[in-house]
């Protein structure tokens, strides 16, 4: 399976800390907001990986990460010209994808929990078609909303409703077969003029091929599309990472445990870093201290 982050967007909601710099360049406590989405890719088992982002950020993105060989991964970048919607990221990303499934993931949410365990579960619902994930949440009109019936199958999907049918919202986060691509060439621009990524999930509803699954207790989904939710999410951070002493989203780290690299390169990047608590964090896991 094939990844994708898709990093572009206006950002206005965030506006003045946004008006020069992509949203998720912005850190959320110690990294980058995009390291967040990153992790989830990452501990999916998914190496290759295609950021798109606006000509401007996508340079910085490549500054930031690179071609990912240290890491034991591939980055592929690409150009959003203009935010058109979340569905272009598959015509934008036709021949990344190729034949293979794909993962997209919003580069501004960020996930905390077992995220391995959900991922595999899943992969296993896939089948030949698209899944994605449920969240509880107070305010679902803000989001994509789905709606289950008893034996938790979908009833409907529906972006930002006025009256939403549950108050389960759809996280940035989705698995797809390759049809994905002709699906999303398929669909037309909403009221808002945007390619729904709603749109395409209802497509394959509409053809039986929609699975869902609930994020439940133990899962945080956290909103940075404010000033406040980008604060609390930091706070969420600060407070684990303090508490547990165990990081979120330390992606050398993730590599590592993955086996994508060896132990002797997660010493040299934690040397890099070796000024910080982070760098210092990626140092203790080598010499045994937070295993
Ligand atoms: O966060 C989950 C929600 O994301 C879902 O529940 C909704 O169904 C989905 O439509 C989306 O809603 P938002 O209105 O919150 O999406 P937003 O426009 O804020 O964009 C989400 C991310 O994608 C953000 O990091 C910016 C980026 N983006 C967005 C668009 C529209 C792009 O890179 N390109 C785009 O064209």
């Amino acid at each position: 399976m094939k990844g994708i982050v898709l990093a572009g967007g206006k950002g206005s909601r965030l506006y003045p800390a946004t008006k020069v710099i992509s949203k998720q360049l912005l850190p959320v406590y110690d990294k980058p907001l995009i390291y967040y989405p990153l992790s989830v890719l990452l501990l999916a088992g998914i190496r290759d990986i295609l950021i798109i982002s606006d000509p401007i950020s996508l340079a910085q993105y490549k500054m930031l990460l690179g071609s990912g060989e240290k890491w034991g991964i591939r980055f592929t970048y690409a150009i959003q010209e203009y935010p058109r919607g979340l569905a272009e990221a598959f015509i934008i990303g036709e021949e990344f994808i190729g034949q293979s499934d794909v993962c997209l993931v919003l580069g501004d949410n960020v996930f905390y929990g077992n995220i391995t365990d959900l991922m595999r579960k899943a992969l296993s619902l896939k089948n030949s078609g698209a899944v994605v994930f449920g969240y509880p949440v107070q305010n679902p009109s803000d989001f994509g909303v789905i709606e289950l019936d008893r034996s938790g199958n979908i009833l409907s999907i529906e972006e930002k409703p006025e009256n939403p049918k549950s108050k389960f919202a759809v996280p940035g986060l989705y698995l797809y077969n390759h049809d994905v691509v002709e699906i999303a060439k398929g669909i037309q621009p909403s009221a808002r003029g945007e390619l729904e990524i709603t749109a395409v999930n209802d497509e394959y509803l509409k053809q039986g091929r929609l699975s869902c699954q609930l994020l439940g207790r133990g899962f945080a989904w956290l909103d940075t599309g404010t000033p406040k939710g980008l604060l609390r999410a930091s706070q969420f951070v600060e407070t684990v990472q303090e508490r547990q002493g165990m990081y979120i989203a330390a992606l050398e780290e993730i590599a590592w445990r993955q086996g994508f690299i060896k132990t002797e390169e997660l010493i040299e990047l934690g040397e890099q870093l070796r000024m910080t608590d982070y760098g210092k964090y990626l140092m203790s896991l080598v010499e045994g201290k937070s295993d």
